[in-house]
C-alpha cells in the first residue's frame, strides 16, 4: 500500500499524539494542568508553562500546610462542616477543617485566586514573605478564582453539602494506642496501617493491588483527636485526598479508583 503526504501527515499528527501522551502523562494531562498548556481553557494562566508550581515550590513553601512544599496560601476559617447540618446518623467526631483538604480547599473554596502563590516561577519576582495575590485576576473566571459559585467545583465555604471531611474514620475507634481498631465493624470495612517515620499511617486496601499501602488504595489522614473517643491521640481521617489523587489522569475526577459499580464508596462503606 502505498500512503500520499495527507495520509502521511495524519500519521505523523497521531503519532506525535502518542508521543506526547506516553511521555507526559499524570497531572500534565489534566485538569490540574493550570498553566499555558493546560487543556481546560476555562481555567489556565499563560504565564507561565510550568505545572507542579500551582500547588508546589522546591523553595519558600509554606512549613505549616499539611501538604508537601505547599505553595499556595491557606486559609482555615468561615467552613461550616458536614455536622453542622444535625445529621442523627452521623456518628463520628469531626474536626476543623484542615489537614490535606485545606490544600484542596484553597482553590476549591473559590475565595482565591488560582495564580496566587507564595513563590512565582522565575527569579526575584517574589515580595518578603508572602507573596498572596500578586498573579491575581489575570485567569478566566471571576478574577481567576475556580468559577462561578454555581459551578460544582467551587464548593465555597459551606460544606454541609459535600461528603465529611475531618471526619474520623469509621465512627473512630482507631488510634495510636489501639491500630487495628475496633475489631468487626458492621458499617465500615477495616483500615490498615503502618508506622512511617515518625507518625502511624491508615489507609483503606481497595480490591487488587497488595497489602500495602499504594495511591490505588483509599488514604487517610492522620490528626490527633480533639473531639470524639481517643482525644489527644494521633487516628485516622477521611479527607478530601481520600477518594481523589489530584496528579491522576487514569480515572474520571482524580478519583484514585475507577467509580463504576461505586467502588470508591464501597471500599470504605460495608453496604
Ligand atoms: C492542583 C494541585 C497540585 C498540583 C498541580 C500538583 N500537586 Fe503534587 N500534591 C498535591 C497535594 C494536595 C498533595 C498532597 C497529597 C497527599 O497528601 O496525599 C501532593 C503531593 C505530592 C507529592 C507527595 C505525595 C505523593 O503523592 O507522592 C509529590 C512527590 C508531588 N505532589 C509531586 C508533584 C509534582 C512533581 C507535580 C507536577 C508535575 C505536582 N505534584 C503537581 C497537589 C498538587
Ligand atoms: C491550584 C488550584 C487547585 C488546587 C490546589 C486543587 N485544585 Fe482541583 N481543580 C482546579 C481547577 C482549576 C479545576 C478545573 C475546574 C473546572 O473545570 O471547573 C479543578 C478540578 C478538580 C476536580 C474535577 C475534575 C474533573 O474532571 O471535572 C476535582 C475532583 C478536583 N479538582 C479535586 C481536587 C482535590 C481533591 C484537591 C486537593 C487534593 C484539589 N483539587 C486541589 C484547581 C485546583
Ligand atoms: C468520600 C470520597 C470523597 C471525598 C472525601 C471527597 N470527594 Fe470529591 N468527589 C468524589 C467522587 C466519587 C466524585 C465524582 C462524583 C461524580 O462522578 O459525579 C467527586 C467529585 C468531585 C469534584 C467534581 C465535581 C463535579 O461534579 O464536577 C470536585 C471538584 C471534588 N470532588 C472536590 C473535592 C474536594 C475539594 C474535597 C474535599 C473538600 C472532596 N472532593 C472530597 C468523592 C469524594
Ligand atoms: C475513605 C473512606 C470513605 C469513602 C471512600 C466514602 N466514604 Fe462516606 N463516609 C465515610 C465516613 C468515615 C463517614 C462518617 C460516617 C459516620 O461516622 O457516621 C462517611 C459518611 C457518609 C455519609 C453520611 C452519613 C451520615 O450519617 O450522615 C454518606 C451518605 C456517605 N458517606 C456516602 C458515601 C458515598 C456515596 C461514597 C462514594 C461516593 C462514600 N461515602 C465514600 C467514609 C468514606
Amino acid at each position: 500500500m502505498t500512503i500520499n503526504r495527507r495520509q502521511m501527515a495524519v500519521l505523523a499528527g497521531g503519532l506525535l499524539v502518542l508521543i506526547t501522551a506516553g511521555t507526559q502523562a499524570g497531572v500534565f494531562n489534566s485538569k490540574h494542568n493550570l498553566g499555558a498548556t493546560g487543556l481546560n481553557a476555562a481555567s489556565t494562566f499563560d504565564g507561565t508553562r510550568e505545572v507542579c508550581v500551582f500547588c508546589h515550590t522546591p523553595h519558600g513553601g509554606d512549613g505549616a500546610a499539611d501538604a508537601p512544599l505547599w505553595n499556595r496560601n491557606i486559609d482555615p476559617r468561615g467552613f461550616a462542616t458536614y455536622d453542622q447540618m444535625g445529621t442523627t446518623t452521623l456518628d463520628a467526631g469531626v474536626e476543623p477543617v484542615g489537614s490535606v483538604s485545606l490544600a484542596c480547599l484553597s482553590c476549591h473554596d473559590g475565595t482565591q485566586a488560582m495564580d496566587s502563590m507564595l513563590n512565582e516561577p522565575g527569579s526575584g519576582r517574589d515580595v518578603p514573605g508572602f507573596s498572596r495575590g500578586l498573579w491575581s485576576g489575570q485567569a478566566a473566571a471571576v478574577g481567576g478564582r475556580i468559577g462561578s459559585p454555581t459551578v460544582v467545583t467551587n464548593l465555597g465555604k459551606d460544606l454541609t453539602n459535600d461528603h465529611p471531611v475531618g471526619i474520623q474514620y469509621a465512627g473512630g475507634g482507631y488510634a495510636l494506642s489501639n491500630p487495628a481498631g475496633p475489631g468487626y465493624d458492621k458499617d465500615f470495612h477495616p483500615a490498615s496501617s503502618e508506622i512511617s517515620g515518625v507518625s502511624r499511617n491508615w489507609w483503606v486496601n481497595t480490591a487488587g493491588g497488595t497489602a500495602s499501602f499504594e495511591r490505588t488504595d483509599m488514604k487517610l489522614y492522620t490528626r490527633t483527636a480533639t473531639v470524639g473517643g481517643f482525644v489527644g491521640e494521633p487516628q485516622p481521617y477521611v479527607e478530601c485526598a481520600s477518594c481523589h489523587d489530584p496528579h491522576v489522569d487514569y480515572n474520571p475526577t482524580f478519583l484514585r479508583i475507577d467509580p463504576a459499580g461505586s467502588q470508591v464508596c464501597l471500599t470504605c462503606h460495608n453496604k
